[in-house]
């Protein structure tokens, strides 16, 4: 009977259930949940529906400034749907117990979480996730963060982030998949199907939540919850897609931005919310706001709380994060005839449907198991992931005279503020990781060193020279030692360890608080006191390798002709104590790719590689040229392009070939080309395919992503990696947002970052 209802269930995800499609044939397990939400409905006070429209948090690890309060007594009165950040399984029993026994209707309450990159195993920050271009394993990362957090009793995740960012003064580029629609997208989908799995009635998948709808990573000047204003060209082609993508992957809800987007913020934006994701997009989940930000429209200037919040539900939004404008003010506004009754109804519907789908009227308990958790949170098995996914998002930007890998021999001098803090290491929006138990990357390099190699560790610098900024820096417990003598001392100290070792290794960079929510900056250099005790370090003559910790594309100008080998290791995680030695010493070869431009100057940002031509490009070849578009002190190039990363080895790519010059709409046409490993280590490549529209009916990007492929090559070894490009790569959203492909010809390039490629080209006929 049980696994009956759990198949019905089941099919339940397999449709959409929206009411436009109800008008036409309803599948027997949709007209089943609605049968038996309408005659829940049918009991329900105006009252509790307003209540399940009502999200709070636990009171607790919350992630703004309000935090809820009396929240047992408002769920006994039936006015919580849901509740977020609630820490321990016990707590979320206790709260699920007075729902289902204390209230009226028993209803079942949601608990959701910002289960990010992953929940106690945590994995690399997403940034650093998209890094390694896998789509298998960042699934199952998702997987894993699915199988523990639902053994604490959790079944909904604020996640997947797919706001696309170009802009690496903003801290929250940090938490998204980089600058690109095409790899966002295929990103988005695979977190959506790990996290979801296949049956979301399942007791270890959880619904995933897409935000932040929409085109948060385009806040002005890279500043948090600032307005974004955008052209519908750009919205449709280039940031809306991974929000679609997701959707399309069945992300069971939504989640709005805080940003303004052309007059109107997100979460009363109607245009947004209904017209394009209801009815152009068919989404029949439920969208939650973000937090508060129901009230925030009030600071927006559209109103009083009343007012705003009924714009919010009227714009679509069914679900208020925390702010309880919906439950103290709706009521007001049905009477006022402000609201009308039908949209707190189908939006109560919405919720109630989600937690339908995730079994929870069945057993309100499912998420909640004390010996899986025992058994399945921090499971070697899920380690070892983290420790994979760790080495394989690290991005090796430079590595003169093979200086990496090191050897497993003589003296390493581990220098820099980010060497000996283990609460650093999981990064950024990791709220569940275990940061009092997380190595330092110190403890990592001398447990993989043994006794060949001699370790000598010293601070060297502070994080930075000013102590305030230091604080806002390494808040939530991401403690960095700080030591109050005269910089130049510390550094003296440094260089005295750096004198006696045969290699340097500084980990310098930014702490993890440096990027993330609220966390933007203006300079995106390495902080100077660290610059200038890398400085120091590299006048030793000794081989210095500078391990760099980031939540953003940094500006490197310096160090890149300084220092002769960078590892870029982002914040890698649970294992990243483990996962950097694993690279330094070469067990584990370097393959991660940047999904960000690094640019040479914050004053070149926002910069991305696939951008419009201009009527006035700078030839190529050329780094000035008057009246052209470019700038008088810097060139228009990256620092590093996207797509760019180095291996312990090389690539070479030749014999690039079309199957045929030419193709009609039905038809595809194959690219391909030939890899060889030229280098002396086995070695995992990004093999990437970019596409030019030459003449467009609008105009079109330089370059873009339309397909990749890792592979991993034996040293010289060849393969040969085939694409196949049909009519649908080619399409955009033209003027009249048609998505439409246009007969013409076309440019294509291959190579192993967006920078460096062999060319073809062919036409789409008609
Ligand atoms: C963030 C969201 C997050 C929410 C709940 C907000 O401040 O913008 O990304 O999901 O808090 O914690």
């Amino acid at each position: 009977m049980k696994s009956l209802f759990l198949l019905s269930l089941s099919l339940l995800l397999v449709f959409n259930t929206g009411l436009a499609q109800q008008k036409k044939a309803v599948p027997p397990v949709v007209q089943k949940m609605n049968t038996f939400i309408n005659k829940l409905m049918s009991k329900m006070t105006l009252d509790e529906k307003i209540g399940q429209l009502n999200l709070l948090t636990g009171g607790e690890a919350t992630t703004g400034s309000v935090v809820s309060t009396g929240v047992e007594q408002k769920i006994k009165a039936g006015q919580v749907g849901g509740i977020f950040s609630l820490t321990t399984p016990a707590r979320i029993r206790k709260a699920q117990e007075i729902a289902v026994t204390q209230t009226r209707l028993k209803i079942p309450i949601i608990f959701g979480q910002d289960v990010i990159h992953g929940y106690k195993t945590t994995f690399p920050i997403p940034l650093a996730l998209s890094a390694t271009w896998d789509m298998e394993l960042i699934q199952k990362t998702a997987r894993i963060a699915a199988i523990e957090a639902t053994a604490d009793g959790i079944n909904w995740t604020f996640s997947p982030m797919v706001d696309i960012s170009r802009d690496a003064r903003w801290g929250r580029i940090s938490e998204g998949s980089g600058e690109d629609t095409y790899l966002g997208s295929k990103i988005a989908a695979a977190m959506v199907r790990g996290y979801q799995g296949d049956d979301l009635t399942k007791y270890n998948t959880m619904m995933a939540c897409v935000k932040h709808f929409a085109l948060y990573g385009a806040s002005e000047a890279g500043r948090d919850y600032n307005t974004t204003d955008m052209s519908l060209d750009r919205m449709y082609n280039e940031y809306l897609p991974p929000y679609k993508a997701a959707l399309d992957a069945g992300a069971g809800s939504v989640m709005t931005s805080f940003n303004d987007i052309n007059g109107v913020p997100a979460t009363a934006n109607k245009w947004l919310m209904t017209d394009l994701l209801r009815k152009q997009w068919g989404f029949k989940g439920m969208v939650v706001t973000d937090y508060t930000a129901v009230n925030e429209l009030i600071d927006h200037g559209l109103g009083d709380l009343q007012t705003v919040s009924a714009l919010s539900l009227n714009a679509g939004v069914d679900m208020d994060m925390v702010g309880e404008g919906f439950l103290t003010t709706l009521k007001k506004s049905v009477k006022e005839g402000k609201v009308k009754q039908q949209r707190i109804d189908d939006a109560c519907h919405l919720i109630l449907e989600a937690k339908y789908k995730l079994g929870l009227f069945e057993d309100p308990f499912r998420y909640c198991n004390e010996e899986r958790a025992k058994t399945e949170i921090l499971k070697p098995e899920h380690l070892v992931y983290a420790r994979k996914a760790a080495t394989e998002s690290f991005v090796l930007l430079k590595n003169d005279r093979q200086i990496l890998p090191l050897k497993k021999s003589g003296t390493i001098a581990l220098i820099g503020p980010l060497a000996n803090t283990g609460s650093n290491m999981p990064g950024t929006w990791s709220v569940n990781s275990d940061l009092a138990n997380t190595k330092s990357l110190l403890q990592g390099m001398q447990a993989a060193a043994g006794t060949d190699v001699k370790i000598l560790h010293s601070l060297g610098a502070n994080l930075l020279a000013d102590a305030q900024y230091q604080e806002r820096a390494t808040m939530f417990g991401r403690t960095i030692p700080r030591d109050n003598r005269p910089e130049q001392e510390i550094i003296n100290e440094a260089v005295k360890l750096a004198s006696q070792s045969d290699v340097v290794v500084a980990a310098l960079g930014e702490s993890s608080e440096m990027s993330g929510e609220a966390s933007s900056r203006t300079d995106i250099e390495i902080p100077a006191v660290q610059k200038r005790l890398l400085q120091a370090l590299l006048k030793t003559g000794k081989p210095v390798v500078l391990v760099l910790f980031t939540g953003r594309p940094l500006a490197l100008n310096w160090e890149n002709e300084n220092v002769p080998a960078i590892l870029n290791v982002w914040f890698g995680g649970t294992e990243t104590a483990n996962a950097i030695p694993d690279v330094l010493f070469g067990a584990v070869n370097p393959s991660g790719k940047l999904t960000t431009t690094f640019p040479q100057n914050v004053g070149q940002v926002p910069l991305y590689y696939a951008h419009k031509n201009t009527g006035r490009p700078l030839e190529e070849g050329k780094w000035f040229s008057k009246f052209r578009s470019n700038y008088l002190d810097v060139s228009n190039a990256p620092l590093y392009p996207f797509g760019y990363g180095l291996s312990y080895t090389t690539f070479a790519y030749s014999n690039l070939k079309l199957s045929k010059n030419s193709f009609k709409p039905g038809e595809s046409i194959t690219a391909s080309i030939e890899v060889k490993n030229t280098g002396a280590f086995e070695g995992k490549e990004v093999v990437q395919l970019y596409i030019r529209d030459l003449v467009g009916s609008s105009t079109r990007p330089v370059k873009e992503l339309k397909g990749f492929e890792k592979i991993s090559l034996k040293p010289g070894e060849s393969k040969t990696v085939n694409f196949k490009i049909t009519e649908e790569d080619l399409k955009f959203y033209n003027t009249d947002l048609k998505f439409v492909a246009e007969p013409g010809d076309f440019k294509i390039y291959i190579g192993g970052n967006s920078r460096d490629v062999v060319e073809a080209g062919f036409s789409l006929s008609k």
